[in-house]
C-alpha cells in the first residue's frame, strides 16, 4: 500500500510538472524582430579597443587588417553582428573626434578620465572604426559628444562621415584617404546624460537634444539618420516621459535605456566564484528587464501609439567585480554559464517586445563586462555569451511568433523566479525557431509546446555545462560550446522537451 501511495505521489508530481510547463505558440502578427536587437558595444575602455580589437598596424605577431585582429573580425562575422556602438559609453562625452583622424603620429594624446586615467593616443579613430565595421559587416552606431562637446563638433562629424560633395569636412575626409562617405545612420546624442554624460536634468537635456538634433543634417539618400536620445537609467520612468513629451517626434528615432544585471551594485561579487544566492540575485536582476521594458514602452505608447520611436537598450549585461590583479578601471571579467543565462533570458525579453525594442547593445564586445570575446596575446577565446548570441541569431529579422507560457518556479530559499523563458520566430524560409532557457540551478524541466500547426521534424542545439560557474579559459577554450540537442520529440503539432538545469536550447521545427 505504501509503495502504491508513493508511486501515485510521484505520478502526480510528474503530471503536475508536465502541466506546469507549457508553451502555446500564437499566430504571428506581422512584427519583425529587428536584427539590431543583437547589437554590440565597443568603448575605449580597458582592453576593448586597445589590445582587444586593435593591436596596431605594425603588429607582426597577431594577424591583422589595418591593425584590427583578423580572428576577432572572423568571430564577429560568424555572430552576424548587426550593429556596433562606439566610442562609448562615458568615454563618448569626453571624445573629440577630430583628435582621431589624420596621420597617427600627429594625433594628440589625452587622458581617458573615466577608465583608469590611462593615456589615449587616438590611434584608433573614426576611419579605423568605420572601416572595421565594414570588415565585420556591422552597421556603425556612433555616440556623439554632448557632455563636453559642441553642436558644431557633432554636426561636423555627421558631415565628415556622410556628406558626398564639396565641403570643408568632406574634403578633409577625402584628404585622409576616404573618397566616398560611409553613410552612417545610427547616432546617439550623448550618453547617460543623467550621469557621466553631464549630470543633467531631463528637462534640460530634452532641450539640448532638440538643439543638437537640429544641426545633425541628413545628407544621405540611402540611409536616413536614426537619432537616439540618451535614455533612462533603469526605472527612471520620468526620464522617458519627458523625452517623449518634449522632443518633437520628427526629430527623434529612438530613446535609450540602460540596465546592468548585478548581485548588488555595492557588492558585485566574483564573475566565476559565486554562490547560488548570488546567481539567483543576478538572474532576478536580469529578469527585471521585462518590467523595465514593459513600463518604458507603456509611457512611449501614450505619446507614440504608432510606435514610430524605438526603445534602444544600448547597454545591458552582467556586471561583476574585476578579475583579481587587473586594473579596476578596466572592467575585465570572466564569463560563465550564469552569463549564458543572462543572455538567453534577456534576448527572449527583447524578442517578445520587439514591436518597441528595435535596437540593443550588449556591453561590451571584447575584454570588458559581459564580453563575447576575451584576448590574451595571440590567443582569443569565445565565451558562453558568444555562443548564446550565435545560437539566437536565427531570430534576426524573422517574424515574431507570440507565445503564452506557463512555467514552474525556480525556488531558492523561499524566493521564486520563473524557471523557463522562451521566444519564437519564423524566418524567411518558413523555418520556426524556438529559444528556451531553464535558469533552475538543479532541476530539469519537462515542457510541452503546442505548435498550432503540423510540422514533421525537429532539430536543435543546447548550451550547458557541469557547473554554473564553468567558463572557457585559454587553457580549455571549448569546455562550453553548443552541441546537438536530443531532448525534443515531435508528434503532429506538439513538441515534448526536457531541458536540463541552467541550459539554453534553440529548436528548429519544419
Ligand atoms: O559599459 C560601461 C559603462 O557603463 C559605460 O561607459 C556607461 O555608459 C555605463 O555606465
Amino acid at each position: 500500500m505504501r509503495y502504491l501511495l508513493s508511486t501515485l505521489l510521484i505520478f502526480y508530481v510528474l503530471i503536475g510538472q508536465a502541466q506546469t510547463n507549457q508553451i502555446k505558440l500564437q499566430q504571428p502578427g506581422g512584427v519583425v524582430i529587428n536584427k539590431n536587437i543583437y547589437g554590440h558595444f565597443a568603448e575605449h575602455l580597458g582592453h576593448c579597443i586597445y589590445d582587444g580589437f586593435y593591436v596596431g598596424e605594425g603588429n607582426a605577431k597577431i594577424p591583422n587588417t589595418n591593425g584590427v585582429r583578423n580572428d576577432i573580425i572572423e568571430a564577429l562575422k560568424k555572430l552576424k553582428v548587426p550593429n556596433l556602438r562606439w566610442p562609448g559609453g562615458c568615454f563618448a562625452d569626453t571624445y573629440h573626434w577630430k583628435d582621431g583622424i589624420g596621420p597617427k603620429a600627429d594625433r594628440p594624446k589625452m587622458i581617458n578620465v573615466w577608465w583608469g586615467g590611462v593615456t589615449e593616443d587616438n590611434s584608433f579613430g573614426t576611419h579605423d572604426f568605420l572601416n572595421m565595421c565594414e570588415a565585420i559587416g556591422a552597421q556603425p552606431y556612433l555616440a556623439g559628444n554632448v557632455g563636453s562637446g559642441t553642436v558644431k563638433e557633432l554636426s561636423d562629424w555627421v558631415t565628415y562621415v556622410n556628406f558626398d560633395g564639396v565641403s570643408p569636412m568632406s574634403n578633409l575626409r577625402k584628404q585622409n584617404g576616404r573618397e566616398k562617405p560611409w553613410n552612417v545612420s545610427m547616432w546617439g546624442v550623448g550618453n547617460e546624460a543623467w550621469g557621466c554624460g553631464g549630470n543633467m536634468q531631463v528637462e534640460y537635456y530634452a532641450n539640448i537634444y532638440r538643439q543638437y538634433a537640429t544641426f545633425m543634417t541628413d545628407w544621405s539618400n540611402t540611409s536616413k539618420l536614426f537619432r537616439i536620445a540618451s535614455g533612462a537609467n533603469e526605472a527612471d520612468y520620468h526620464w522617458s516621459e519627458v523625452l517623449m513629451r518634449d522632443i518633437p517626434h520628427h526629430m527623434l528615432d529612438g530613446i535609450a535605456l540602460h540596465h546592468y544585471s548585478s548581485v548588488e551594485w555595492s557588492n558585485k561579487g566574483d564573475a566565476t566564484n559565486f554562490t547560488e544566492a548570488q546567481y539567483f540575485a543576478t538572474l532576478k536582476s536580469a529578469l527585471w528587464m521585462d518590467e523595465l521594458v514593459t513600463k518604458h514602452s507603456a509611457i512611449m505608447d501614450k505619446y507614440d501609439p504608432k510606435k514610430k520611436v524605438a526603445l534602444v537598450v544600448d547597454e545591458w549585461g552582467g556586471w561583476y567585480n574585476v578579475e583579481q590583479g587587473t586594473n579596476p578601471g578596466f572592467l575585465y571579467q570572466q564569463n560563465s554559464m550564469r552569463d549564458a543565462m543572462i543572455a538567453g533570458v534577456t534576448l527572449n525579453i527583447f524578442n517578445n517586445h520587439s514591436e518597441r525594442v528595435r535596437v540593443a547593445n550588449l556591453a561590451q564586445t571584447v575584454n570588458v563586462l559581459q564580453a563575447v570575446i576575451l584576448t590574451k596575446d595571440e590567443k582569443i577565446i569565445v565565451t558562453p555569451t558568444y555562443h548564446v548570441m550565435e545560437m539566437y541569431n536565427v531570430h534576426q529579422d524573422a517574424t515574431l511568433i507570440p507565445l503564452e507560457i506557463t512555467t514552474a518556479d525556480y525556488e531558492f530559499e523561499g524566493k521564486k523566479l520563473p524557471a523557463i523563458s522562451s521566444s519564437a520566430s519564423r524566418d524567411k524560409n518558413g523555418l520556426t525557431h524556438i529559444s528556451l532557457v531553464n535558469i533552475d540551478s538543479k532541476k530539469s524541466q519537462d515542457l510541452v509546446i503546442d505548435l498550432q500547426g503540423k510540422f514533421s521534424t525537429v532539430t536543435g542545439r543546447i548550451l550547458t555545462s557541469g557547473k554554473l560557474q564553468d567558463h572557457n579559459t585559454f587553457e580549455n577554450s571549448e569546455l562550453i560550446k553548443p552541441v546537438a540537442f536530443k531532448g525534443a520529440s515531435l508528434k503532429a503539432n506538439q513538441l515534448t522537451v526536457k531541458i536540463p538545469p541552467f541550459s539554453v536550447v534553440v529548436l528548429e521545427v519544419k
